[in-house]
C-alpha cells in the first residue's frame, strides 16, 4: 500500500503546497485586522516569536508524524501506536478538516460570487450601508450561494481527483507564485492611494501598551490558525514529502511564506481602508462589505483601475481559498483510499457529497434555515465554533503530546535531523524538543481557554 503512494516532486513543491494550505483568509483579512487592533508593529514582533517558538514546533510535530509513516492521519496513528486509543485522534483529524471544508466552501462560494460581480457589474454604492445590505441579501438568498458553493467544491474535487502530483502539486505550483504577484500589485495600488499613509503607520507604529496577555494569546492563536495546525492537513501533506527531505527546512520555508504573505496583505488592505475613510472593523465578513465599498469609492476617481484591482483582489481571495480547501479535502481522500480501499475518484465523489450536504445546510442557515439552532448557534456558526475553538486546538494538543511524550525520542530526532545528517538541525534539536514537550502544550491550553472564554 505504502509503496504506491505519490510524492511531491521536491522541496519547492512541498513548500508551495504547504504554504497553499496555510495562506488563506487568515492572512488576507484576519492578520491585518489583528495587527491594527493589537499594537501595530509591536504585535508583529510578538507574532513573529509565536510563529517561530510555538507554531513551528507544532507544525514540525504534525509533519514528523506524516513524514515518518507516509500515511494519512488514521494510518499514521495505527502505525505508530497500533491498537491504542490514539486511533481516535486519527479519526478526529479525518473528520475535523471535512467539517471546516463544508463551511469554508460556502465562504469560498461567496468569493466566487463577488468575483463574478466584479467582472460583470463592478461595485457601485454611495455608502457602506448599501454594500452591507447587498451582502446580507446575497448570503441569505437560497439560490446563488448554493450554486457558488457547489462550484467551489466541484473545483476542489477536480483538482484533488487528479492526484497529489498532477492535481494538488501542479495547482499550487501555478497558483502560489501568482498569488504573491497579485497581492504585491494590490499593495502597490493601495499604498499609492491618496490618504493611504495613516494605514501604513497603523501597521508600523509600535504601541507597546497594547501588548497585554490577551494580545499575546491572540498572536499565538492567529499563528496556530494561519498555519492550518491541529486538523491533520499538515500531517497529510507531509506524508507526501520524500523520505530524504529536510523537514525543518520545509517547515521554515512554509512559515516564512505564510508570514510574508500576511505582512504584504496587511499593506494591501489597511492603506486602502484608511484612504476610504473607514474605521478598521472586525471579522472576515468585512471582505464582502468594506472592500467592495472601497472599490466603489475609488471607482469615482480612476474607474477602470479600481475595477481591475477589484477583479484581481477577488481572484486572489478565490484562489487562496482553493489552495487551502484542497488540503482539507485531501485528508479525507487519503483516509478513504488508504484505509477503506476506495479509488481516488470514488473517494473524491464521496467527500464531495458529504461536504456538499453539510455545506448546503451551512449556506441555508443564513436564510431559510436561520431559525434552526444548535446550542443557540446557526448551523454555520456552530460548525465554525466547533472546529475553530475546539477541534483545532484539541487536535493540535494531542499531536504535540503524541510526538513529545509518546513517540520515541530517538525516532523524533531521526526525523528532525534527517538521520543525523543535517548539522544545523542536530544543533537545534534540544531546543525543539523542549519547546515541543513543555512550551507548546501549555500555550495550546492558553489559546484554548482564550478562545473559550472570548
Ligand atoms: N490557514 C488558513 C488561513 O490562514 C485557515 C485554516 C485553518 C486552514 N485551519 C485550516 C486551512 C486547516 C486548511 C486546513 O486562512
Amino acid at each position: 500500500m505504502a509503496a504506491k503512494r505519490e510524492h511531491f516532486g521536491g522541496r519547492t513543491a512541498a513548500i508551495l503546497a504547504l504554504a497553499g494550505s496555510a495562506i488563506g483568509l487568515g492572512n488576507i483579512w484576519r492578520f491585518p485586522y489583528m495587527v491594527g487592533q493589537t499594537g501595530g508593529a509591536a504585535f508583529i514582533i510578538i507574532y513573529l516569536a509565536a510563529c517561530l517558538l510555538l507554531s513551528l514546533p507544532i507544525f514540525l510535530a504534525e509533519a514528523i508524524i506524516g513524514h515518518r509513516t507516509h500515511a494519512g492521519t488514521f494510518g499514521a496513528m495505527e502505525q505508530l501506536a497500533p491498537g491504542t486509543r490514539w486511533k481516535w485522534l486519527g479519526l478526529l483529524t479525518v473528520l475535523s478538516p471535512l467539517i471546516i471544508l463544508s463551511y469554508y466552501s460556502v465562504v469560498g462560494g461567496w468569493s466566487i460570487g463577488y468575483l463574478w460581480q466584479s467582472v460583470t457589474a463592478g461595485f457601485h454604492a454611495s455608502d457602506i450601508g448599501t454594500v452591507s445590505s447587498a451582502y446580507a441579501k446575497f448570503i441569505s438568498s437560497p439560490g446563488l450561494p448554493l450554486l457558488f458553493h457547489t462550484l467551489f467544491l466541484l473545483g476542489c474535487a477536480v483538482i484533488v481527483s487528479a492526484g497529489v502530483k498532477s492535481g494538488i502539486e501542479k495547482f499550487n505550483k501555478i497558483t502560489m507564485p501568482l498569488l504573491f504577484v497579485l497581492i504585491v500589485v494590490i499593495m502597490v495600488y493601495s499604498i499609492s492611494l491618496p490618504g493611504a499613509a495613516p494605514g501604513v503607520s497603523y501597521l508600523l507604529k509600535p504601541d507597546f501598551s497594547k501588548i497585554t496577555p490577551s494580545a499575546v494569546a491572540a498572536a499565538m492563536g492567529q499563528s496556530f490558525f494561519s498555519l492550518s495546525l491541529g486538523v491533520g492537513t499538515i500531517l497529510t501533506y507531509a506524508s507526501y514529502i520524500r523520505k530524504d527531505e529536510n523537514i525543518l527546512a520545509t517547515g521554515l520555508g512554509t512559515v516564512g511564506f505564510d508570514l510574508l504573505f500576511a505582512l504584504i496583505a496587511g499593506f494591501a488592505i489597511m492603506p486602502a481602508v484608511f484612504a476610504a475613510g473607514i474605521e478598521p472593523g472586525a471579522g472576515p465578513g468585512l471582505i464582502f462589505e468594506t472592500l467592495p465599498y472601497i472599490f466603489a469609492k475609488m471607482g469615482t476617481s480612476v474607474p477602470w483601475l479600481s475595477a481591475v484591482v477589484a477583479v484581481l483582489f477577488f481572484v486572489t481571495i478565490v484562489f487562496a481559498a482553493f489552495t487551502s480547501a484542497i488540503s482539507m479535502y485531501e485528508v479525507g481522500v487519503a483516509y478513504l483510499v488508504e484505509q477503506r480501499g476506495l479509488s481516488r475518484h470514488k473517494a473524491t465523489v464521496l467527500i464531495f457529497l458529504g461536504c456538499w450536504i453539510l455545506g448546503a445546510l451551512c449556506s441555508l442557515s443564513f436564510g431559510p434555515l436561520a431559525e434552526t439552532k444548535l446550542f443557540g448557534l446557526s448551523i454555520f456558526s456552530f460548525c465554525d465554533m466547533l472546529t475553530s475553538n475546539f477541534l483545532m486546538t484539541f487536535g493540535g494538543l494531542l499531536f504535540v503530546l503524541f510526538v513529545g511524550w509518546k513517540m520515541d525520542k530517538s525516532v523524533v530526532r531521526d526525523e528532525f535531523t534527517s538521520g543525523g545528517t543535517a548539522r544545523f538541525n542536530c544543533a537545534v534539536f534540544d531546543a525543539f524538543w523542549f519547546l515541543l514537550r513543555y512550551v507548546a502544550p501549555i500555550a495550546i491550553v492558553v489559546i484554548f481557554l482564550t478562545n473559550f472564554l472570548a
